[in-house]
């Protein structure tokens, strides 16, 4: 599912079908590859294209409004300004890498991830963290997870900006060098996820609102451990969902 169409759908149900405009032409110098492919799957979104003005199209729009959505959906995402960009559906890890991640739930809060066996745990104040785990012997390894309020109108974390602008942010906050930051869609939460490097610190990490919240699973280790501990923490991150 394409969660930028998918709200592109949800506006356009609220706009009506009296409510579309085509998109001007210069909104789609540069289609993805997908777009054109959703372009080309029908001729007469192509014949609106063509047409000058909206009014001198003879299209019965209502016709066209249902006759492929998906291919309505690519033109209505072009005529945005920001390109319509996949959210990839990545399924939740339950990998337990044997042994080493143990399942770890919390049905007060309504929360699940695997926690890394044998590690220390420590219970937050609702100031600080909701849980937190640490290795005995390296310290700095650690998983934190922590929670703020948000708005009620704040439904999922793309509220927070672009992706790769907020994982920029974010490393710049920690003079790290941004590895990788992408969206993903796991059991219907958008999740944003990011791996930052630094000098002596590197970590994993990912955000997402539900809730009501603003969810925060950290997991750090020293950056001259990273290359062995790098799995094990990502299949912590993976593992995360904010329900039952
Ligand atoms: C998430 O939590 C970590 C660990 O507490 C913290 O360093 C980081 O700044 C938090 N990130 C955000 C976006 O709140």
């Amino acid at each position: 599912m394409l969660r930028s169409l998918f709200t592109v759908a949800c506006s356009l149900t609220a706009l009506g079908t009296a409510a579309f405009v085509p998109p001007s032409r210069s909104s789609f110098i540069f289609p993805t590859r997908q777009q054109l492919q959703q372009q080309q799957a029908t001729g007469r979104v192509m014949a609106l294209y063509a047409s000058s003005t909206p009014s001198s199209s003879t299209l019965d729009r209502r016709a066209l409004l249902f006759k492929s959505a998906g291919s309505l959906l690519g033109l209505v995402g072009l005529s945005l300004a920001r390109p319509a960009e996949a959210v990839e559906e990545v399924p939740l890890v339950r990998d337990k890498q044997g042994g080493l991640l143990e399942p770890y739930t919390d049905i007060a809060k309504g929360l699940k991830l695997s926690r890394p066996s044998g590690w220390n745990q420590f219970e937050g104040t609702p100031e600080t963290y909701v849980v937190k785990w640490s290795d005995i012997i390296n310290r700095d390894e650690v998983v934190i997870l922590n929670s703020t309020p948000v708005k009620a109108s704040t439904t999922a974390v793309d509220a927070l900006g672009d992706v790769q602008d907020v994982g920029k942010k974010l490393a710049a906050g920690r003079g790290a060098e941004l590895v990788e930051a992408k969206a993903r869609l796991t059991e219907g939460v958008l999740f944003y996820e990011f791996e930052f490097k630094g000098e002596a610190v590197s970590e994993v990490a990912c955000l997402c609102v539900a809730k009501g919240r603003l969810w925060n699973l950290s997991a750090t280790s020293a950056t001259k451990r990273w290359p062995k501990r790098r799995d094990l923490l990502k299949g912590v991150i993976g593992s995360f969902l904010p329900k039952l």
